[in-house]
């Protein structure tokens, strides 16, 4: 039985109330977060998305609106005039704690239901209820914050890429595989039966053939799809600050994005980022950190004890450097003390990265503990010591292994160990750093041969393409991620635009010419026709938020996500439809 409006306007919003306004008529509208009877009086908390602003109704103030005030129930949705009064019992936690409106008529615009979750902040509900509820779930202050902030930093980003001469364009969503490597989202075509669109897992062929088209600075806030196993930081359908730009190196998009950051950084949280933003090379985070999105926040590198342990007569750090592979080890502080159980644990997360092991030692006050003492004399124990400048309380950790599988899982242990030593917390620092000069293959163990590892449309760096015949695992890459505190927050490159060097890209990665013009035939089409240089970079923008909105579920900074299964509650998706449906699209399910 909610009342119509009937002309009634709202003349402000709740969270703008202020002392400056006392004395002054408003009409606000919202939802009723808690109401309160105290006999003669009636407080009611009303609630929009800018705050909350305390309501009283009272006998002596008007009497018929003090009456229907009593009728009022949590997430009410009402309308309130009245005259605005200082409090006397001021709230300092509130903006609007110094004022209160004093309600001379209230219309009930629509009444609610008990809701199945409730209606605040932190809320500890399951995430399937909130989800299914999603339109209370957003109701809550903090998500409507989250919200606000992803919508303002959208704008910021249209509004610095507007001044440096960017356009926004769209690209289609009901589109051709795109070449980002994880599996497609397809769409069944009814008018080409058994044919399927594919949905974009970046616009990334679009915007290079709109370098083609000259339009020069593309941007895009685009939604990409990808059908990948999810976490905490991924979503089936996420959205990217997508760009590209033509005739640019890498140094102008890293210059030019350095500029962005700061600008949003700064707009949003108030925070300066120091330019230039460190660039590290791909092989120094990997030897270093045991990752390319490597947290700098803290030190803990990993060392190389190769030499030092050359001769130590332990077999396996002998096979490990026969193989070719190294004998590295990290350094965690104040842990020497650790049990022997705590220990184990550490040595099966290793093994979860793939080493067959972990020594140790320990370097206490009065003695040095070690899993392996017994094939090291003293002075080699005092060698490793040194080299990795050991101080007392110091556990060391050490893997041998073939290279990757050291620096995985040592990288992975150096994480792990910060979190169980609490090193981060408290810790408000955003420390971004470029990850260049990548690999423009990897190899691909099961397969046998090298695939892109980017996408293949990725310039070689102008040094390496004499390898590209002969030395795959030695070409890197024209490519570049921003890192920001261990996550990736985007990533992009220069891309080719030599149809010839296309091809012995193509070869390379055992691409035969059908196969990659059945694929990217349009692509390689329009590099026939003058492409610009170009190259460009997408941001995961949901990432951002998280670090802007300082929350580490994706689900927080999006709207209606899925869950972790990929479905969504609140509209029962994927779900199944019509036999017609089907029947015009030609497709018969297989039970
Ligand atoms: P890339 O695949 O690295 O590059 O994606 C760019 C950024 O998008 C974010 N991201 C995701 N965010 C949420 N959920 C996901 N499932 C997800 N997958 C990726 C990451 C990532 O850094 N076309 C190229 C860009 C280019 O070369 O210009 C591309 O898509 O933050
Ligand atoms: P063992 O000789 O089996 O008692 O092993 C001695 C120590 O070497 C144990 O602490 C093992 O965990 C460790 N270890 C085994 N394999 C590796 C490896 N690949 N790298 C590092 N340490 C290892």
């Amino acid at each position: 039985m909610g009342e119509a409006l009937r002309g009634l306007k709202r003349t402000i919003m709740c969270g703008q109330l202020r002392e400056s306004h006392v004395n002054e008529q408003f009409t606000v509208m919202g939802w009723v977060q808690r109401r309160r009877n105290l006999g003669g009086l009636i407080f009611v908390d009303l609630r929009d998305r800018t705050g909350i602003l305390q309501v009283v109704f009272g006998e002596e103030i008007n009497r018929e609106a003090f009456e229907k005030a009593d009728s009022l129930r949590s997430e009410y949705c009402i309308a309130v005039t009245g005259t605005l009064v200082k409090r006397e019992a001021p709230n300092s936690e509130l903006p609007t704690g110094m004022v209160e409106l004093k309600g001379e008529s209230v219309k009930i615009l629509s009444e609610s239901e008990t809701p199945p979750i409730y209606i605040k902040e932190d809320l500890d509900a399951g995430e399937n209820i909130r989800l299914k509820y999603r339109y209370l779930d957003l109701r809550r202050p903090d998500m409507q914050r989250i919200l606000m902030t992803r919508h303002k930093t959208a704008k910021v980003v249209r509004d610095f890429l507007d001044e440096n001469g960017f356009l926004e364009m769209e690209t289609p969503i009901l589109t051709k595989s795109t070449p980002e490597g994880a599996r497609d989202y397809i769409v069944p075509s009814r008018n080409y039966p058994g044919m399927f669109y594919a949905l974009p897992q970046s616009p990334q062929l679009f915007k290079q053939l709109l370098m083609v088209s000259g339009y020069d600075r593309y941007f895009q806030i685009a939604k990409c799809f990808r059908d990948e196993d999810l976490r905490a930081n991924r979503q089936p359908e996420f959205t990217q600050i997508d760009m590209e730009l033509s005739f640019v190196e890498t140094d102008d998009v890293i210059e030019l994005n350095e500029r962005l950051i700061k600008r949003v950084f700064k707009e949003m949280l108030d925070v300066d980022v120091k330019l230039p933003i460190e660039r590290m090379p791909y092989k120094i985070a990997m030897e270093k950190y045991g990752s390319d999105k490597p947290d700098l926040r803290f030190g803990m590198e990993i060392n190389d004890l190769t030499e030092v342990v050359k001769d130590v007569d332990f077999k396996v750090f002998q096979d490990a450097i026969e193989n070719g592979g190294s004998v590295r080890a990290i350094k965690a502080p104040n842990s020497a003390g650790m049990g022997r159980k705590q220990i184990d644990k550490l040595v099966e997360f290793v093994k979860t990265y793939g080493a067959k092991g972990l020594a140790w030692i320990a370097y206490k006050e009065d003695e040095v503990k070690s899993s392996i003492s017994k094939f090291l004399t003293e002075e080699q124990t005092k060698n490793i010591l040194n080299t990795i400048d050991a101080k007392v309380g110091d556990l060391i950790l050490i893997v041998a292994d073939k290279n990757s599988v050291a620096f995985q899982s040592l990288g992975a242990l150096r994480l792990h160990m910060a979190k169980e030593l609490g090193i981060l917390e408290g810790n408000k620092e955003f420390r971004f750093v470029w990850i260049t000069e990548f690999p423009l293959f990897s190899y691909n163990e099961e397969e046998g041969r090298f695939q892109a590892e980017h996408h293949p449309f990725t310039m070689p760096m102008d040094e390496d393409i004499q390898y590209l015949d002969t030395d795959l695992g030695r070409v890197r890459a024209k490519a570049y991620d921003i890192v920001l505190n261990g996550e990736e927050l985007g990533g992009g490159s220069i891309r080719i635009h030599d149809t010839k060097l296309q091809e012995r890209m193509f070869t390379a990665i055992g691409l035969t010419h059908e196969r990659a013009i059945e694929k990217f035939g349009y692509l390689l089409e329009a590099f026939k026709f003058g492409p610009p240089p170009h190259g460009g970079l997408a941001y995961g923008f949901d990432r951002m938020i998280m670090f802007l909105a300082g929350t580490e579920n994706i689900k927080d900074v999006i709207a209606f996500p899925k869950n972790q299964n990929a479905f969504c509650p609140l509209t029962e998706a994927p779900n199944v439809v019509d036999k017609e449906q089907l029947d015009d699209l030609g497709i018969y399910i297989k039970e």
